[in-house]
């Protein structure tokens, strides 16, 4: 079962939580489930405002699949580069930042920083 650590200035301290595995579960609705406030609007890969970092802590460093949506996002928004999106796509490598509304959880520790700030991550 992968661990979702959050961590922000908006927490007392770093929150760590279970995820299921194997199922369909975005970071943002893991930290709903868990009250972290990261902030969002659209849910749907379009507005920026859930950026998010993510760190592997444990297990292979393994990306979780880009959509169009999100890569077209973390284009414009400058916090994606060329090289990145090859590496992901044909290595499986995460990519530094990340919508809190795309990434679907695998198997994996990692650890998702934000400032609280919306697409401030
Ligand atoms: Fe809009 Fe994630 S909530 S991109």
């Amino acid at each position: 079962m992968p661990n979702v650590t959050f961590e922000s200035p908006l927490l007392h301290k770093n929150l760590t939580v279970y995820a299921i595995a194997g199922d369909t579960s975005t970071v943002l609705s893991v930290a709903e489930a868990n009250k972290v406030p990261i902030p969002h609007d659209c849910r749907d890969g379009e507005c920026g405002s859930c950026l998010i970092e993510v760190v592997t802590l444990t297990g292979k460093t393994m990306g979780s699949l880009l959509t169009e949506k999100e890569k077209a996002q973390l284009k414009s928004l400058g916090k994606i580069t060329p090289e990145e999106i090859r590496r992901a796509e044909v290595e499986d490598v995460a990519p530094r930042f990340r919508l809190a509304c795309q990434y679907v959880v695998r198997d994996q520790d990692i650890l998702v920083k934000f400032t609280g700030e919306p697409g401030g991550a």
